[in-house]
Formats: C-alpha cells, sequence, structure tokens
C-alpha cells in the first residue's frame, strides 16, 4: 500500500502524488530538484493542455535534440542557450563585486592548447578581414593592475566562423591566442574585425527558432576567459554596439557593461606600425577581476 500513501494520482493531486513518491529519496538535493521540477512541470502542463499529439511532438523534439549531440555538437546546451537557461544559470553562479567585468556564456567554440603568444601578436593567421587592434588593461576591483594574468581569446572571422567550423578552409588556430599580462596588467593584441553569425541552426533548435519567428544570430563579438592567481575566472565577451543583432543576440548573451567601442582609425603611421596595409579598427577595454571571496554586490 506504500505507493498510494498520497492517494491515487488524479489532475487535481498530481504532483503530491508523484513528489510524495521520493520520500526516501538518497539524495537530498536531487529530491528537492526534482519536486520543484515535477510542480511546474505539471503546472505547465495543466495550463497548456496539450493534445496527446502535441504531447508526443514535444517527445519527438527532444529525441531529435539528443540524436543531434555528438562530441562538437550539443543540441541541448544550444536549447538552453536560446531559451535564456545558460544566461541565467551564469548570472546565478557570477554574481559579482561592484565594479568587477561581468560574465556571458562561454559557447561551444573554445579550444584547449591555444598558442601563448607574445603580447602584440596578431591572431589572425590568413590575413582576411578588417585589421582591429585591441588592448586595455586587467585589474583588481582596486584599480589595481594584475600581473600573470592569462587572457584565453577566440573570436570568429569576418564572414562569421570559427575556425573549428572550417577546418582546411581557416589555418588552425586561427583567431585564436594566449596572453600574459606583465606587471602594469597591460594586453593588447591584433585580431581582425568580427562579424556577427548565426548559432548552429540546422538542428531542432535551429527549427524551433524558425518557428518562433526568430532569427539564429549573435551580434559580432570577442570571446575572452581570464584567470589570475586569486582571483575568480571571468568569461565573457566583448560586443560590437554597432551590430545589427546587438539588441536581439539569439543566446540573450549581450550586457551593457559588455559594449566596447570600436573605433575605425585612418591613421597610415600607426597602421605601418602595426604592420596593416590600411585602415583599421580600434579596441580599447579593461577587465576588472574579483577576488576570491571577494564580497558580492
Ligand atoms: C558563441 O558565442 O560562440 C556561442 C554561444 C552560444 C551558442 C552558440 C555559439
Ligand atoms: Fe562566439
Amino acid at each position: 500500500m506504500d505507493a498510494h500513501e498520497t492517494g491515487f494520482f488524479t489532475e487535481d493531486n498530481s504532483v503530491k502524488v508523484v513528489t510524495g513518491r521520493n520520500k526516501n529519496a538518497k539524495d537530498e538535493r536531487l529530491k528537492q530538484v526534482m519536486e520543484v521540477v515535477t510542480r511546474k512541470l505539471h503546472e505547465a502542463v495543466k495550463e497548456i493542455e496539450p493534445t496527446q499529439d502535441e504531447w508526443m511532438q514535444a517527445i519527438l523534439f527532444l529525441t531529435r535534440t539528443g540524436q543531434m549531440c555528438n562530441e562538437w555538437r550539443q543540441e541541448f546546451i544550444l536549447l538552453s542557450d536560446v531559451l535564456g537557461v545558460s544566461m541565467l544559470v551564469d548570472a546565478i553562479n557570477n554574481r559579482k563585486p561592484s565594479g568587477a567585468s561581468e560574465s556571458t556564456v562561454l559557447g561551444p567554440f573554445h579550444i584547449e592548447g591555444a598558442p601563448e603568444l607574445e603580447m602584440g601578436a596578431n591572431i589572425c593567421l590568413d590575413a582576411k578581414g578588417e585589421h582591429m587592434v585591441i588592448g586595455g588593461r586587467i585589474l583588481d576591483t582596486a584599480g589595481q593592475p594584475i600581473k600573470d594574468a592569462v587572457i584565453d581569446v577566440w573570436q570568429a572571422n569576418d564572414e562569421g566562423f570559427y575556425d573549428v567550423q572550417q577546418q582546411g578552409i581557416q589555418p588552425d588556430f586561427n583567431l585564436r591566442g594566449v596572453f600574459r599580462t606583465g606587471p602594469d596588467g597591460h594586453y593588447w593584441f591584433r585580431a581582425v574585425k568580427p562579424k556577427y553569425y548565426p548559432i548552429p541552426d540546422d538542428g531542432p533548435v535551429g527549427q524551433m527558432l524558425d518557428r518562433l519567428g526568430r532569427h539564429p544570430n549573435r551580434p559580432a563579438h570577442l570571446h575572452y576567459i581570464i584567470k589570475a592567481a586569486g582571483f575568480e575566472t571571468l568569461i565573457t565577451h566583448i560586443f560590437d554596439p554597432n551590430d545589427p543583432y546587438i539588441n536581439s543576440d539569439a543566446v540573450f548573451g549581450v550586457k551593457e557593461s559588455l559594449l566596447a567601442e570600436f573605433t575605425h582609425t585612418h591613421d597610415p603611421d600607426r597602421a605601418k606600425a602595426y604592420d596593416f596595409d590600411g585602415d583599421f579598427w580600434e579596441v580599447e577595454h579593461d577587465f576588472v577581476l574579483a577576488r576570491v571571496g571577494e564580497k558580492r554586490a
């Protein structure tokens, strides 16, 4: 009779009956999570009142989402991204002290093992795109420079593709690099102006976006992971505020503090000094790291 301690299943007491079944859970956190998930899911089903056919469509959508996943493709993360869940989990786990730079999604295109380069190196290995020079400082929340901060940067090219999406077309590690700050906390490197691009949209998530009348694009950005001993690792981007998709990022990753200024520069002498053959873009952006354990805002 144990199974019916909270009564037989009815539409009205569905949550109580299902969650009551977990009373001997071996894992308290799992029990709590499943209680919330069950409650919210039943609430959604009661509000939506799906037909059997609609429910089967939902099951098949999730089945296709799983079937799309492999070593290179994680369709469930993409689903979480376009539903704003990735950004919500990121926000909850990265509440920062005031003044610290804000985080945003990691995305699927980071790879380990990018080369560590001299400050000022050009991460564009195929000379395609509009020249760009990017610099700034890595600071603590008191405005002091951080020495030995390691900056891992990656970006899409001027056609909106990462090297890993165009193997054999772009050189390996194109538009990727790792830089280490000196005592002044300063960093700089050369690159090309990135372009907006669609998140992988040839699977069920892309189909869902299309049916919802949503575009799959992310505004032009550069990715950063910044690490320094004694500081919280910062995973973030900087965005081009003039990008056509800046107000409608498919994965909701844009934050006001992550908008950088991209300045178009005509200065033949400086261009020459940077080894550029014409006009270039300049970006200056400081990053502020929070100390481990530093009080949150
Ligand atoms: C990215 O910026 O690389 C990215 C983030 C989320 C989904 C797809 C791509
Ligand atoms: Fe990206």
